[in-house]
């Protein structure tokens, strides 16, 4: 009886896949790629609530709804408490986690009599402020427990954490997680090769089906598919692979212009470099063509920021002419 209890746990991957080993077992010989990866947003996608600032951020907000609910914030050992009130009803429940570095947003999920829950509320960076969690609608909340936010499945909150983190289990089963986008999640389990290291050992992609595995790709998207659905341009691999930049040179993926290791760069001279590799004739081009000087950046008029969510911005990775 033993024996096959613990085959079906290994085989459903209760106890994590074997031969995860995490990503301090990497630094040692890889210390520069670790120092960059570890203080980037993919290393923060998710954290233990714990031990973040937000309990500290939240609790200095007096949120009230129109509809009399009214939510308090406290940090408490495990997390953040969030207490909810409309009369004298009154819920109280823990949000255990934190999703999203906060570059732009963090969501909390907690649990309440078992179930996750994606909270209500989250913060948005651009408004400086908590808000709306995106899809949650803009009804008022029928009661406190409504407004603690949407109860989510085992397997969509299995997801949840499987894109925003490593080593995570079916179940969801966060025993053996590391939290946050590191090493093991896009290099794969990393033991043998912390042994014995060589190339046969551990996986490198340089593909994009990698990076679309959690910022998604579509299928028959079509030729525009920002004007099919304007929130497209949030799955950046959708835009990419229509574009004729990557159709037509049969070599661009994401790494052409962005480093897995750390965010991406804000400076117009370091996509300029990659754009003018493949287009020599640019700084010619954009002095005839596209009628600018040499010192302009291409992105305004080539890949345009726009902002299909409230609070979220996002680039146009369809590359084209506007
Ligand atoms: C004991 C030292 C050591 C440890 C620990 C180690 N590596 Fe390596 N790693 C190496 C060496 C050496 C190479 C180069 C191997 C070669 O060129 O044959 C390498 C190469 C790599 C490569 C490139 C493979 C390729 O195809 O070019 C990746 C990716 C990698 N390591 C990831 C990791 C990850 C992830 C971890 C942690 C789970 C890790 N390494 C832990 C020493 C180590
Ligand atoms: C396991 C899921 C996952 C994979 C695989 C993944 N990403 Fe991400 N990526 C995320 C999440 C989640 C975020 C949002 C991080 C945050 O909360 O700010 C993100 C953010 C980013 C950002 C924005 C960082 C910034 O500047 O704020 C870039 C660029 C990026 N990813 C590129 C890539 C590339 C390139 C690949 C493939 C090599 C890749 N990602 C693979 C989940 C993933
Ligand atoms: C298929 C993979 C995937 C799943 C499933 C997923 N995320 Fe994400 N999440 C991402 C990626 C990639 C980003 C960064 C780019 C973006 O915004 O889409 C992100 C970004 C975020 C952000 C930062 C705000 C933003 O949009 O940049 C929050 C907060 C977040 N996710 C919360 C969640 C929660 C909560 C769930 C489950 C209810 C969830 N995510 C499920 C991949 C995923
Ligand atoms: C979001 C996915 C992602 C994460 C997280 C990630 N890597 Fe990588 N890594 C890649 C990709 C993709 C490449 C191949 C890049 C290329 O070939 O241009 C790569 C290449 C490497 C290489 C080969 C040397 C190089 O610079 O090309 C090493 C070593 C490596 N990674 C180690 C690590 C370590 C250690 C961590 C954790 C601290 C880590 N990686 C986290 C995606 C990732
Ligand atoms: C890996 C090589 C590569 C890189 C990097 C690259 N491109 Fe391209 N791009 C191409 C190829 C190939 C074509 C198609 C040329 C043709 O059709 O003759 C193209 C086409 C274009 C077009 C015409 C698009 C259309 O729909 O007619 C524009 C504009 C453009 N690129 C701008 C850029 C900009 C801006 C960058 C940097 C952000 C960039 N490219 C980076 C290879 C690349
Ligand atoms: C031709 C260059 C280029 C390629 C290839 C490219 N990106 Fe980007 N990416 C950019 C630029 C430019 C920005 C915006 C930088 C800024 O804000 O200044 C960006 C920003 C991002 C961001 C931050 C959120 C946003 O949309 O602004 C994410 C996430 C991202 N890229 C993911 C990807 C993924 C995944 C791929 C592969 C499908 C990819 N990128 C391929 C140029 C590129
Ligand atoms: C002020 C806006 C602007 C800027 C800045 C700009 N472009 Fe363009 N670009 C255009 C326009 C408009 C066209 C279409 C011109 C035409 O069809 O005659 C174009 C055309 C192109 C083409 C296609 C040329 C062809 O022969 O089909 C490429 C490639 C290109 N640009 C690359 C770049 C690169 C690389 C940069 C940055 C060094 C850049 N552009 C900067 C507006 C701009």
């Amino acid at each position: 009886m033993r024996r096959v209890l613990l085959f079906t746990m290994l085989a459903s991957g209760a106890w994590g896949a074997p031969g995860y080993k995490g990503s301090a077992a990497c630094k040692s010989c890889h210390a520069e790629i670790s120092a960059r990866q570890e203080a980037s947003h993919h290393a923060g996608a998710l954290r233990p609530m714990a031990a973040t600032e937000w309990p500290e951020r939240l609790a200095e907000t007096d949120l009230r709804e129109r509809s009399g609910i009214a939510y308090r914030y406290a940090r408490v050992r495990e997390g953040l408490r969030v207490t909810i009130t409309q009369g004298p009803r009154t819920l109280e429940a823990l949000l255990e986690w934190a999703f999203g570095s906060g570059a732009q947003a963090m969501t909390p999920v907690g649990r309440y009599q078992g179930a996750y829950f994606e909270h209500r509320i989250s913060y948005y960076r651009s408004a400086d402020h908590p808000g709306r969690t995106i899809g949650h609608g803009g009804a008022p909340a029928a009661d406190p427990l409504a407004a603690f936010g949407v109860k989510q499945d085992a397997t969509t909150i299995a997801r949840c954490f499987g894109c925003h983190a490593t080593n995570v289990g079916p179940g969801p089963e966060l025993r053996e997680m590391e939290a946050g986008v590191r090493c093991e999640r896009c290099h794969g389990p990393g033991q043998a090769h912390g042994s014995r290291p060589a190339k046969e050992n551990i996986r490198r992609t340089k593909g994009m089906d990698l990076c679309a595995e959690c910022h998604r790709q579509q299928d028959g998207a079509g030729a525009t598919p920002e004007v099919a659905d304007p929130s497209s341009v949030r799955f950046q691999p959708v835009g990419l692979s229509v574009s004729r930049c990557f159709t037509k040179s049969g070599t661009m993926t994401c790494v052409t212009c962005h480093d897995p290791h750390q965010n991406a760069r804000r400076d117009a001279d370091h996509y300029r470099t990659v754009c003018q590799g493949c287009h020599p004739g640019a700084p010619v081009a954009a002095a005839s063509a596209c009628g600018r000087g040499k010192a302009e950046s291409c992105l305004p008029c080539h890949m345009r920021a726009s902002s299909p969510l409230q609070n979220l911005r996002f680039t146009d990775h369809r590359i084209r002419i506007y």
